[in-house]
């Protein structure tokens, strides 16, 4: 797009000019210039958190005598009616205003009553902005954890269902062992239940009010900030002035909470899109979730699950972004700042549209057992246990492991699975192998024989099951 071309014009002397607005500046920047520096394309979605804080503001000063009672009825008269406007989408949001809390401001003051003018005092757009961020930052480490929970249903509940299924885990994407089906879903529950803990533990730091750090050294003026606090829901009142206004720590955190949370959806997401596919058909995916092709009309696409996959791209690039962004910035406040809030909800976005796509994904699938005990048998998954079984019959594993091993090229190369070997060429490995071993051959009786606690056999599966339908009741 070119650039507009408009020239700088003459400070007016009505609110209507941003110049009545800016001290000792004289003339207004050009529609480019007025454009490159607005934050409104952003920072409008925190409209309700702004008009909150100014509200609570004002209260604190009518509380300390800096406002009359009638100062403050009347700007909360406005600020209220002018968050129906906002909500009715019927304000102006000049470009040329920078951002929603000077917007808001300017919209209070020329409506009725005179005292709009007097709301800014003891406040600056620097602990205005740290403060809407907070309050935005806050209420989307809510939501987030909320969306993780509900995720979380839909995996327990799948592993209700189809938990007690026999499946092949894998390691290196080779078989590996037998396991349950519900252990594998599980492992993600405990993945998301981490990303849950960190955006909790996040919420800590963020919940310290930065109101009534003003530009960069607090303010003369009497005010109360425990009160504000208070008012606006905080934990505690940040200690300094000058961190309180320009770090942004806890959005990169969010960031990171959100980054954690994306690489687990998208490994969840890799091992389903494999799952669901013809070679491997341990997964159904239902058809709300997939896609066909315009020219293949064969195709059932798990898209759902490759852009889950691929949001992990965004939210790594929002912490990359964001950290970018904080490094080497003097103290205090550097307009450099505006930005963050474009990787903050970039970053939150995405994932609470994943997670609740994912849910639906996790609510509606089922797992092929038909079509997964079919190949059960492949792999070789019980020469663990076979030698497991020899070191209860007294072998040193590493010794089993061995025997084990040439007992598997044995059945290889017959083209067998381990259960399929006569006892006789068992024996002729190792004559402490009886003809018990059958029942610790075959993934199914191996499953059964997982008892230790974080297994993937079905004591555990249960246990772990309690554990869950408790936590997320
Ligand atoms: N729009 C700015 C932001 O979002 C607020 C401006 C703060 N202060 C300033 N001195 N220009 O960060």
């Amino acid at each position: 797009m070119a650039a507009k071309k408009a020239k700088p014009g003459p400070a007016g002397k009505t609110l209507g000019s941003k110049k009545s607005w800016q001290g000792r500046l004289t003339a207004d920047a050009d529609a480019a210039t007025a454009e490159f520096v607005s934050s409104l394309d952003v920072d409008r979605a925190m409209w309700k958190y702004d008009i909150i804080g100014s509200i609570m503001h004002a209260q604190m000063l009518s509380e300390v005598g800096i406002l009359t009672k009638r100062e403050l009825a009347t700007i909360r008269r406005g600020l209220m009616s002018i968050a129906d406007d906002i909500g009715a989408d019927k304000l102006d949001m000049p470009v040329e205003l920078e951002d929603i809390h000077m917007v808001i401001e300017k919209a209070l003051i020329v409506r009725p009553g005179a005292a709009g003018a007097k709301l800014h005092t003891g406040r600056s757009r620097n602990d205005q902005v740290a403060l809407d961020l907070r309050m935005w930052a806050r209420d989307a480490a809510y939501d987030l954890v909320q969306g993780i929970v509900e995720l979380q249903r839909a995996l327990v509940g799948l592993a209700e269902r189809q938990g007690e299924i026999v499946m092949p885990a894998y390691t290196h994407l080779q078989r590996a062992q037998p396991i349950l089906a519900g252990h594998a879903v599980l492992a993600y529950v405990e993945m998301l239940q981490r990303d849950a803990d960190r955006l909790a533990d996040a919420r800590r730091r963020i919940n310290v009010c930065p109101l009534g750090s003003g530009a960069v050294a607090g303010t003369s003026l009497p005010l109360d900030r425990n009160r504000s606090a208070k008012l606006l829901g905080f934990d505690s009142v940040a200690r300094n002035s000058i961190d309180a206004t320009s770090d942004r720590d806890f959005l990169a955190e969010l960031c990171f909470a959100c980054a954690t949370l994306a690489v687990h959806l998208s490994r969840w997401a890799e091992d389903w899109v494999i799952y669901s596919s013809t070679e491997f058909g341990f997964i159904e995916l239902h058809d709300a979730y997939c896609t066909s092709s315009s020219m293949m009309p064969q195709k059932k696409n798990p898209d759902t699950l490759e852009l889950i996959r691929g949001k992990a791209a965004t939210a790594i690039a929002q912490l990359v972004g964001m950290l970018t962004l904080l490094k080497g910035l003097p103290l205090a406040y550097n307009r450099d700042l505006q930005d963050d809030k474009r990787f903050a909800l970039a970053a939150v976005r995405p994932m609470m549209q994943s997670l609740a796509v994912a849910a639906g994904i996790a609510g509606t699938a089922r797992f092929r057992a038909e079509h997964i005990a079919e190949t059960l048998d492949a792999g070789y998954l019980d020469a663990t246990a076979l030698a497991e079984y020899l070191v209860g019959k007294g072998v040193p594993f590493r010794q089993a492991h061995h025997i084990v091993g040439s007992l598997v090229a044995r059945a290889a190369a017959a083209g067998k699975p381990l259960a399929k070997l006569p006892l006789d060429e068992l024996r002729a490995a190792s004559d402490l192998i009886g003809p018990d071993v059958y029942k610790h051959l075959g993934a199914a009786n191996v499953v059964k024989r997982y008892a230790p606690q974080g297994a993937a056999g079905p004591k555990q599966l249960r246990r772990q099951l309690n554990f869950w339908r408790k936590k997320l009741a």
